[in-house]
């Protein structure tokens, strides 16, 4: 979490940092600051988003070519005026900012401040800053070498960016753990926790990896390991444009990544599915697909809404290729000593590539010898450059903080992955196989169809946006779904929301249903058709309002469901893919109705690269 900006080089460097900030405040928006030097170290900071920032400092003088600025997720220290980055040292020389966090800041921190050191805030980065400053002092070093020898010395994670009052053009950043791209212009460079701070001014990159420490100044881009030995620097060129970061006449992110579904769907099966000639085309599946099929076992670890798509992917590859799955928390796994043998097969799914459990779960397995396939939307990303292989979502800059898109994308690769391996395998018959390439196939074009309906569901958004609780239920595929659901709407609208098997649901939840209680069922045509109807008398019974999603032509949920939204018919395990899109407007709506900020909600940050 937390996003950072630098540039060094002839333009104005203020406006550079302050609009890339705004493009990362997705990372976090409690608190922001910029450190620029124009004829000495200027710091300007504060608690609130960047634009708060912005306003206040109107008519300082801004002019620099370098700075460096941060958008804060206060993880040491609440967020406040005095606890944004960027820091400075005790010389004020320094300016610093952190992405990450510093575990072994408390014993540091006695060192210096048996030194006589103080501290103006309770961050474990103004403890690291001056444990730099410490360094370059007594050892009577350049500052490269003290922020080299303080990385050593230190654990946790990272991503820093150091300028120095004495050294105008130069920025040094250093990564372990937090992201760090570094924009190649002709006479100046960029540096962003991710590309889109720099992107109407260069397709050119470099990804910097763990322990890599980078001086950049306008006209060099040095990139060296912490034992000082350099390295060439990878240009990889970048395929996104300036509009997909854009809102493109939306009112919210949020909104426009919904929307977008039927082109993110698209993009993802183009080029892999073709379901006239019967085939899917995967690079990365076919790579690994003895691997795939002789697997005794597959695990899945991720976070979030991932997970989700994580649980999802064990039905369904249960299902067609017959191979047992574990679904695992990726902060659960990395810690409980997990029995991971040579050759296991590890799916990760991430939509950043940058989650800091997957990441480092995903790090253990591999030096178990396990083989780590990456589900992962961000291209370049850590867990994408890590995974042994994999698949992108395609699904195009995620920027608001709730996964919408990315979770749709996630879904249809796990389908064509499942599909692939079990034609591979001989787990499904011709017929099936080809059944559900072309209802896949056909996702988009019902995605954009059940779209034109949204203004239903605002309808319902608005007669239960004065809901305490709500409760999801689904069976089958549609269960992690309905977590999902669940998810979104404690996320948008700050309402209580649990996501239950329904059958399961009898076993505690029950005791929660009165008239005042939303019971969100996702029950769309399948096999558990009956079963979840009889679920739905139970609540009924006890006078909860009912709300269903429902498959078109559906005759007997509405006799018995407050309010139902139909979405197109879709084979079971296809369904999944559209039922999820109601249950994202009903949160958006109700967010917006209740007048939550839905693409910066309070707390929640979308890339959390801190365990
Ligand atoms: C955060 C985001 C979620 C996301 C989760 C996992 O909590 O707010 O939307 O699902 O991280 O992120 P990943 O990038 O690994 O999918």
């Amino acid at each position: 979490m937390c996003g950072i900006v630098g540039y060094t080089g002839p333009r104005e460097a203020y406006p550079i940092v302050i609009t890339g900030l705004k493009r990362l405040e997705y990372r976090g928006y409690d608190s922001t600051g910029v450190a620029l030097l124009n004829g000495g170290l200027k710091v300007y900071k504060k608690k609130g988003r960047v634009a708060d920032l912005e306003e206040n400092i109107l008519g300082k003088n801004l002019h620099c070519n370098i700075a460096i600025g941060h958008t804060r997720w206060a993880t040491h220290g609440e967020p406040s005026d005095r606890n944004a980055h960027p820091h400075t040292s005790a010389s004020g020389k320094l300016a610093m900012i952190h992405n990450g966090i510093i575990e072994n800041y408390a014993q540091i921190k006695k060192e210096l401040l048996n030194k006589g050191y103080s501290f103006t805030s309770d961050t474990d980065t103004e403890v690291l800053l001056n444990f730099i400053e410490d360094i370059r002092k007594n050892n009577d070093c350049n500052l490269e070498e003290a922020v080299r020898v303080a990385l050593k010395r230190i654990t946790g994670a990272y991503c820093i960016l150091l300028i120095d009052e004495d050294d105008p053009e130069t920025i040094i950043a250093a990564r372990k753990g937090s992201p760090l791209v570094i924009g190649v212009g002709k006479g100046e460079h960029f540096l962003g926790s991710d590309a889109s701070p720099m992107l109407e001014y260069t397709k050119e990159v470099v990804y910097v990896n763990d322990y890599e420490l980078a001086i950049v100044r306008p006209n060099e881009l040095i990139l060296k390991n912490l034992g000082n030995e350099k390295i060439t620097p990878f240009i990889t060129k970048l395929d996104m444009e300036l509009a997909a970061i854009e809102k493109g006449g939306y009112d919210h992110f949020m909104l426009k990544e919904i929307f977008e579904q039927p082109s993110t769907i698209h993009d993802c099966l183009r080029g892999r599915l073709d379901a006239a000639a019967g085939t899917i085309t995967m690079s990365g599946v076919m790579n690994n697909i003895e691997h795939f099929k002789n697997a005794s076992r597959i695990i899945i670890v991720a976070c979030g809404t991932s997970w989700h798509a994580g649980l999802l992917a064990e039905y369904v590859i249960e299902e067609l290729c017959r191979i047992p799955v574990e679904v695992e928390y990726a902060s659960e796994f990395r810690y409980r000593n997990p029995i991971v043998n040579k050759g296991d097969i590890i799916i990760a799914i991430s939509q950043s590539g940058e989650t800091a459990d997957t990441l480092v779960a995903i790090e253990r397995a591999k030096e178990n010898g396990a083989i780590i396939f990456g589900i992962v939307n961000v291209v370049g990303s850590s867990i994408a450059r890590i995974s042994d292989g994999g698949a992108y979502t395609h699904a195009g800059p995620e920027i608001g903080v709730a996964s919408t898109k990315a979770f749709t994308g996630q879904l249809a690769v796990i389908m064509m992955m499942a599909l692939k391996i079990a034609k591979e395998k001989g787990t499904i018959t011709d017929d099936r196989y080809n059944k559900l390439l072309m209802e896949l196939d056909a996702v988009p074009e019902k995605v954009d169809a059940l779209l034109k309906s949204a203004d239903l569901i605002k309808i319902i958004a608005e007669k239960y946006k004065g809901a305490g609780d709500a409760l999801f239920l689904g069976r089958g595929y549609n269960f992690p779904i309905a977590l999902e659901g669940a998810l979104k709407l404690k996320e948008i609208s700050y309402i209580h929301a649990e996501g239950y098997p329904a059958a399961e649901m009898k076993h505690g939840p029950i005791a929660l249903v009165d008239e005042n209680l939303p019971v969100v069922f996702v029950a769309t045509k399948d096999s558990y058709h009956e079963k979840i109807v009889s679920n739905m008398q139970e609540i009924k019974a006890r006078k909860g309002k009912i709300i269903a999603i429902i498959t078109e032509g559906d005759d007997v949920i509405p006799g018995l469901a407050d309010d139902v939204f139909y979405v197109p018919t879709a084979d079971e395990i296809i369904a999944p893919l559209l039922s999820t899109i109601p249950l994202q407007l009903l949160s958006y709506y109700v967010g917006i109705a209740k007048g939550v900020d839905v693409d910066k909600p309070r707390n929640l940050a979308k890339s959390v690269t801190v365990e």
